[in-house]
């Protein structure tokens, strides 16, 4: 997958100071193609400990290993079976991260306990160089999103100081790569349990379960209630702080009527043709969606985040389409909004 084309060129002198700072033990967050990175050596369970630290993360929820394209997957993975081969050399580097038996080296600190492990390998030039100069290409870097636990994941380096200040202990610097290209984070397939399940979905991302299918030859199952713990599958995650409720197309002119004759002050995102009504004093922000499901999700975090500064008591998000490539936007609103119904009898009341 090609890089958003308008990352700066590579500031290798800065990438080379991150990677001695990866060496040290801190901690360094850095920019992919689906969403901004908190990185650290996943080998050192000290440095891997500053993760869940900084993020305010329960320590039981495994973090997702980067590898660099030329990284020794025998050294991480106990048993790669056929169809990872298949799937990395089609996918990777791009956003897709697989789950796989964990090595019996690796720290389960990395898997918060588990016998199995998260694997991907980026495409963003400034993590692919970074995973090039750190340990010389043969470490792994463990990176959950760069945000605060529960909070929306990061898109600019400029998030990631939202999130963490100008300068957090913990973090020994932030890498800058311009806007992540995908904006949401990775399709995460589990392929430990393939005998007794076959490939199961976990988190939707930009590839679809279907085009996944496509390369096995065979369905991606949905998850199910004995897939492992991920965090993003919470309920509740991606959330901006004000609340949020999701309204379908059909309903928004009278729920935004409803909200106004209240004077409820509201932010408002949207992609169809705006209603009538929406023009009211107490919609203090609006911003219009593309109506197509790549360019939606690379702006949709970097909108939230805009709204969520907006001063409103609540953010009205019109349903997005339910169709095909419209999965991962959907998963991460539905988390996002995930009390709508409450949320909206509340401000009715
Ligand atoms: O696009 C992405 O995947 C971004 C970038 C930075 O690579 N990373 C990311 O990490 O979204 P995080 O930690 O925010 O989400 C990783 C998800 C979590 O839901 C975690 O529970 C799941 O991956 N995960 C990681 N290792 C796992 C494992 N061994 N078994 C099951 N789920 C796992
Ligand atoms: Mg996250």
């Amino acid at each position: 997958m090609s890089a958003d084309t308008r990352n700066p060129p590579l500031d290798l002198p800065a990438i080379k100071a991150a990677a001695r700072l990866l060496e040290q033990g801190r901690l360094v967050a850095f920019p992919t193609e689906t969403v901004y990175g908190l990185g650290a050596d996943a080998e050192n369970p000290a440095a891997v400990a500053r993760i869940f630290e900084a993020k305010g993360r329960p320590s039981d929820h495994p973090l997702i290993v980067h590898l660099s394209p030329q990284a020794d997957l025998a050294r991480w993975a106990a048993d790669i079976p056929d169809e990872a081969r298949r799937l990395i050399e089609v996918f990777w580097p791009g956003p897709l991260t697989l789950i796989l038996k964990r090595a019996a080296g690796i720290p389960d600190t990395v898997s918060g306990g588990q016998d199995t492990i998260g694997l991907r390998c980026p495409s963003h030039p400034v993590a692919l160089a970074l995973l090039h100069e750190f340990r010389q290409g043969q470490g792994g870097i463990a990176g959950p999103s760069a945000n605060r636990f529960g909070h929306v994941s990061p898109t600019t380096a400029q998030h990631v100081r939202e999130e963490f200040g100008e300068s957090h202990p913990l973090i020994g610097c932030i890498l800058e790569g311009g806007q992540s290209e995908v904006g949401i984070e990775s399709t995460i397939i589990d392929l430990s349990r393939l005998s007794s399940h076959g490939p199961v979905l976990l988190r939707p991302g930009r590839l679809s379960a279907q085009e996944i299918g496509d390369v096995l030859g065979c369905a991606v199952a949905l998850p199910d209630l004995a897939a492992p713990r991920a965090s993003g599958t919470l309920d509740a995650h991606y959330a901006p702080a004000t609340a949020l409720a999701l309204v379908p197309g059909e309903q928004l002119a009278q729920v935004l009527q409803e909200l106004t004759a209240k004077g409820r002050r509201l932010a408002l995102m949207h992609h169809s043709a705006l209603p009538a009504n929406a023009v009211s004093g107490t919609i203090l922000a609006t911003i219009r969606m593309q109506a197509e499901p790549a360019p939606y999700a690379h702006d949709l975090y970097a909108r939230l985040r805009a709204l969520d500064h907006a001063g409103a008591e609540l953010i009205v998000v019109e349903a997005p389409p339910t169709g095909s490539g419209w999965e991962a936007v959907n998963d991460r609103l539905r988390r996002s909004a995930f009390d709508s119904v409450g949320v909206l009898s509340r401000l009715l009341a």
